[in-house]
């Protein structure tokens, strides 16, 4: 390669690497395969190899990704909090091996472990109390995540005393008044297809694998979620001054002594044969495990050789990760159905001979789509490749074309909905088949029914059998009857008393009181989950504002990009689903947000605000001082706009077109003094353009 491309790969792979890391850490939301990520960085590292006068201390390859989040207190490490070095390949253990041979001579051991798929943590215990607990961070300082890791059932609080032990004897090894033990918080499968269940049902994002679904957890700001996801913790790596052990494994069986969950799947081995043997043993038995493994962690065992060894500024020389690659089945496509979901999606999903993957039977898997049909060129009674990706049900990832019969048969992806017959139209965009019958298809009409009853929603007592009933004897059609159900119609229905019709009239009753954003998710606006109902109603205060929104404005709302403002004016846009909203708004249900906040000041009165980037506080909750000191939000910036009010990471765009405008540009604190001030001095009137501002 020549050296100007070997500059340009250079700077595209460590903008690609910087992007995936932010992706993952902080957004637990990956966009590349562990896999593909190592690559990229090995190519990076390969060229900077190779063109040492490229090198820079920011490199992804020099250090650890960051999980930094403003929302939590930073605290620094004591030992600098590093990852590993990792490979895919045994002769690359070997090389490590050899590696340390040089370094320490041949009478050492290894001590192999599972490799725990989940988020790493450092648990600081003083006096045998549980003192703080950081995650890695960026390897130098980690956020403080003590209140949430107190909620982890298998944390000891308090480390306890070997079984069998008296007050008079001597304990094995008694805990240092100090110490730090590392690990990682992970989900098991139970507990992450539960979540992710749940997710679904409420149209919010599933999680992509345990591991985000564990890194998101841990990093929720109200704690007592915590403790409902269902977060374990396995440790293996002791830090401290003066322990009193020669090896890990010591170290380790110690901390099992004290109370603390330390894994019993490792083993000490004398040779890579040996090392080999232990990694094919879990790379089939992890299949088996209630938690997702992702390889085999390989460790110098004698601390001193450790020491001996060494880190280099990323990795410790005395470790390494073999890594497995994504754990796949391969099993019989039996048939295909075409499902309707209550967005009217249709989804084709495919029926499986049951197979062992990842802890589970899987007997049904994801097709995505018809594009993805053709694509894989799958027929009835092939072999396929099913894998457990972010969805609830596994997808099917590859054809073993070496094993189609000749009786195998093509698929066809229905022209028309399977339940209404509507001919489907294909969203190009998503690649997505819809039916467009929404009022008249009785999939569609049910799963909306569903949903508004559903917890999260208008959380009234009822399940899909109940929806099922007043939808077949034709009492309930859309959202808005529910409210006009009475006893009597209901004892009408196969089953019902009138214990069982009182209590379902009382929970419809109780639904009345139910907050706005909740009403608002509830309708089943294509695309709105409970967050995005949330900002939307808080951003607009009533009902009429949002029926009444331009998709522009609608743009203004945080979390609402193209493709949610369309979909929410098109909703109210339908003549059908306004009057829904009118006859729920005669039964009472709720449609304005709670009391506006305090007004604050008038000092932005007569004043249109752009906002771009983080601040200390949300993005909404910064619309909403801007509110309360009198102040106008907008979206776009125009020579009609007061000031630019820009925080980290503000948009390059929004800063270049202020310039071109002569719209001032304030940070925070600007702003907040121009507030802050006005709230004190009430004679304070200078002119907001008139200021000194900062350009950043
Ligand atoms: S030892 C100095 N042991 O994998 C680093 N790490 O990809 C010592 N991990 O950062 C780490 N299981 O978060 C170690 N048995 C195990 C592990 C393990 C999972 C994580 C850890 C590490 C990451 C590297």
């Amino acid at each position: 390669m020549e050296k100007a491309q070997a500059y340009i790969r250079i700077q595209e792979l460590r903008e690609v690497l910087r992007e995936a890391n932010r992706q993952y850490y902080v957004e637990n939301s990956p966009t590349l395969s562990d896999y593909e990520f190592d690559m990229l960085l090995k190519e990076l590292e390969a060229l900077e190899k190779e063109y040492p006068e490229f090198m820079s201390p920011d490199s992804p390859t020099q250090h650890v990704g960051s999980d930094i989040k403003k929302e939590f207190e930073q605290f620094p490490h004591r030992y600098p909090m590093l990852s590993l070095g990792n490979t895919y390949d045994i002769s690359e253990v070997q090389a490590f091996a050899d590696r340390a041979t040089k370094g320490i001579g041949n009478s050492f051991t290894y001590s192999c472990e599972l490799k725990f798929d989940g988020t790493a943590i450092c648990l600081t215990y003083r006096n045998g109390r549980l003192f703080r607990a950081l995650t890695r961070g960026d390897g130098t300082v980690g956020d403080d995540v003590t209140r949430n890791v107190r909620h982890i059932s298998n944390i000891p609080q308090q480390l306890s005393v070997p079984q069998g032990f008296t007050p008079t004897a001597q304990r094995p090894h008694p805990w240092p008044d100090e110490f730090e033990i590392r690990g990682e918080i992970y989900m098991p499968w139970s507990a992450f297809d539960r979540l992710n269940e749940e997710r679904l049902k409420d149209e919010e994002q599933p999680f992509a694998n345990p591991r985000n679904a564990a890194s998101g957890s841990l990093k929720l700001i109200d704690s007592r979620q915590v403790a409902n996801r269902g977060l374990e913790c396995t440790l293996y790596h002791m830090l401290g001054e003066n322990l009193p052990f020669t090896t890990h494994d010591q170290a380790l069986k110690a901390a099992s002594d004290w109370g603390l969950p330390v894994s019993d799947k490792r083993r000490i081995c004398r040779s890579i044969e040996e090392i080999e043997e232990f990694i094919n043993h879990w790379d089939t038995e992890r299949k088996n495990l209630p938690y997702a493994t992702d390889g085999i962690v390989i460790k110098v065992n004698e601390l001193p050789y450790q020491e001996e060894l060494g880190y280099t500024s990323k990795f410790p020389r005395w470790a390494v990760a073999y890594k497995f690659k994504a754990e796949q089945a391969l099993t019989k496509l039996i048939s295909i159905d075409y499902q309707v979901g209550r967005t009217g999606a249709v989804t084709p999903v495919a029926n499986l001979e049951p197979v062992q993957l990842s802890g589970t039977i899987v007997k049904r898997a994801s097709l995505h789509n018809a594009d993805q049909m053709e694509q894989l060129d799958i027929h009835i009674g092939d072999y396929v490749y099913v894998e457990k990706g972010g969805e609830i049900i596994p997808k099917i990832t590859g054809v073993e074309l070496s094993q189609r019969g000749a009786d195998v048969t093509l698929p066809h992806f229905p022209a028309f909905c399977p339940d209404c017959g509507t001919a489907l139209i294909k969203d190009e965009e998503e690649a997505k088949s819809f039916c467009p019958n929404q009022t008249g298809c009785p999939t569609q009409i049910k799963g909306r029914l569903v949903h508004f009853l559903s917890r999260k929603a208008m959380n009234v007592i009822a399940g899909d059998a109940t929806v099922d009933q007043l939808f077949n004897k034709a009492l309930v059609w859309n959202v808005a009857d529910f409210y006009d159900l009475t006893k009597e119609l209901l004892l009408t229905l196969e089953g019902w008393k009138e214990r069982s019709a009182e209590r379902f009239l009382k929970s419809l009753q109780e639904s009345r009181k139910v907050g706005f954003d909740r009403v608002l998710f509830a309708l089943g606006i294509r695309y709105v989950g409970e967050t995005t109902a949330r900002s939307v109603a808080r951003h607009f205060g009533n009902i009429d504002a949002i029926m009444n929104a331009t998709k522009e404005e609608l743009l203004n709302v945080d979390d609402v990009g193209e493709v949610i403002a369309e979909s929410i004016f098109e909703f109210f846009s339908e003549e059908a689903n306004r009057d829904i909203v009118s006859r729920l708004k005669e039964a009472g249900l709720r449609f304005e947000a709670d009391a506006a906040p305090e007004q604050l000041s008038a000092e932005l009165e007569g004043k249109t605000i752009v906002i771009s980037g983080n601040f200390s506080i949300s993005r909404d909750e910064m619309k909403a001082l801007i509110a309360a000191n009198g102040g106008k939000n907008s979206g776009s910036i125009s020579g009609k706009t007061s000031f630019l009010l820009a925080g980290e990471k503000a948009g390059p765009e929004k800063l270049k077109k202020a310039e071109a405008l002569g719209v001032s540009i304030i940070s925070e604190e600007e702003f907040r003094q121009m507030i802050g001030s006005a709230a004190e001095q009430e004679h304070m009137t200078e002119p907001v353009d008139g200021e000194q501002l900062s350009l950043f």
